[in-house]
């Protein structure tokens, strides 16, 4: 039976490092409200002219380079995003011109927080049916210019940072490495617990100067709402796949969680009986880049060394839609 493995992992986030301090300046927050309610410490924010797509590239090169492969060995590309480059089209087809591989397949995930475990399975589908050998999975994200820095969106502008993570799924006939297994969930009656409108597209014109004025443009977000079922969710998760893979907590190397805020993780961890240094965390550099979130933290940890080959890992997201998903890799 044909698997697929990951060939090659890469990241990038832009180098402008914005603090708490300096949100601080903006509106009314504190270092020490952001630090204790969420665990974030600092962002990264792209500049001013920097798409999605760009951020996805420079991912996506890293990725490649770690798998000797060149972007012409490329079948298909997923770009999983909820800040895309423009309405339409799709991210995935300014990445696919700037990596120069025209006429491969593109598709954009718009599945928010676990976007990129939604283009994982995608990409393992495509490969499990003999389809394509080579997909590059990327997640990117570019929110800064899409956060209200005023008062009124505070509770969802300290939260949110810019990045990108990539990883090169390839085929491959090893039955014990690669894509393990894979859950997917969502539960559309929370749709707008966290949600950004920009536009209405069944109102005529869609987009109005007084749409602007009332604030729609900007995310909205029910936090409590939000932060009790990701705890919910993601420990359920952890023990289906548990479960379903006939595995115990110690054959799991990490859990790489998505990074929304480290007290969800911290209390999954608790609830579960799981030690704290059994999940991964990086929020406290990057605060949460949504889609991005787990390749960067994966990459991260493999170039930090944390885990070899052979290595059980459990990937697991929970976010906007509501979305809540799974996968277990060997690495
Ligand atoms: O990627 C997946 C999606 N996102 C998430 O998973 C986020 C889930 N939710 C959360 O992480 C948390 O709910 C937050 C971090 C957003 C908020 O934490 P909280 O402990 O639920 O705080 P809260 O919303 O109850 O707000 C407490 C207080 C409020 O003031 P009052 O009403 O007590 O006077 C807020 O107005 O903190 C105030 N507040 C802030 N204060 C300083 C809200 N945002 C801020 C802020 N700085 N940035």
């Amino acid at each position: 039976m044909t698997r697929s493995v990951i060939a090659g992992i890469g990241s990038y986030v832009p180098p402008r490092v914005v603090s708490n301090d300096d949100l601080a300046g903006l509106m009314a927050t504190s270092d020490e409200w952001i630090r204790m309610r969420s665990g974030i410490e600092e962002r990264r924010f792209a500049d001013e002219g920097v798409y999605c797509s760009d951020l996805a590239l420079e991912a996506a090169r890293n990725a490649l380079a770690d798998a000797h492969l060149e972007p012409t060995d490329l079948d298909f590309i997923i770009l999983a995003t909820l800040s895309p480059d423009h309405h339409f089209p799709g991210a995935a087809c300014f990445l696919q011109a700037k990596l120069g591989v025209p006429s491969i397949g593109c598709l954009d995930v718009r599945n928010q927080c676990t976007g990129f475990i939604y283009g994982l399975a995608v990409g393992d589908a495509f490969i499990r049916t003999g389809m394509y050998r080579h997909i590059l999975v990327v997640g990117s994200e570019l929110h800064s210019s899409a956060l209200n820095f005023s008062d009124e969106g505070r509770d969802v502008a300290v939260l949110f940072g810019d990045g990108a993570g990539a990883v090169v799924l390839a085929s491959s006939m090893e039955q014990d490495r690669g894509v393990l297994y894979t859950e997917l969930h969502a539960d559309g009656r929370f749709a707008k617990a966290l949600h950004m409108d920009v536009w209405n597209i069944s109102r005529k014109p869609y987009l109005t100067h007084e749409s602007i004025d009332s604030g729609e443009i900007w995310p909205q977000m029910d936090g409590k709402t939000v932060f009790k079922h990701a705890v919910i969710r993601m420990a359920e998760l952890v023990t289906n796949a548990l479960n379903q893979c006939n595995l115990q907590p110690e054959d799991i190397k990490y859990v790489i969680p998505h990074q929304a805020n480290m007290r969800i993780n911290q209390l999954v961890a608790e609830r579960l009986g799981f030690g704290q240094t059994k999940f991964l965390s990086n929020i406290q550099k990057y605060g949460n880049t949504t889609a991005a979130s787990i390749p960067l933290l994966l990459d991260e940890a493999y170039r930090a060394g944390k885990f070899q080959r052979g290595d059980l890992l459990l990937l697991v997201a929970f976010g906007s839609g509501f979305t809540w998903a799974s996968t277990v890799v060997r690495w």
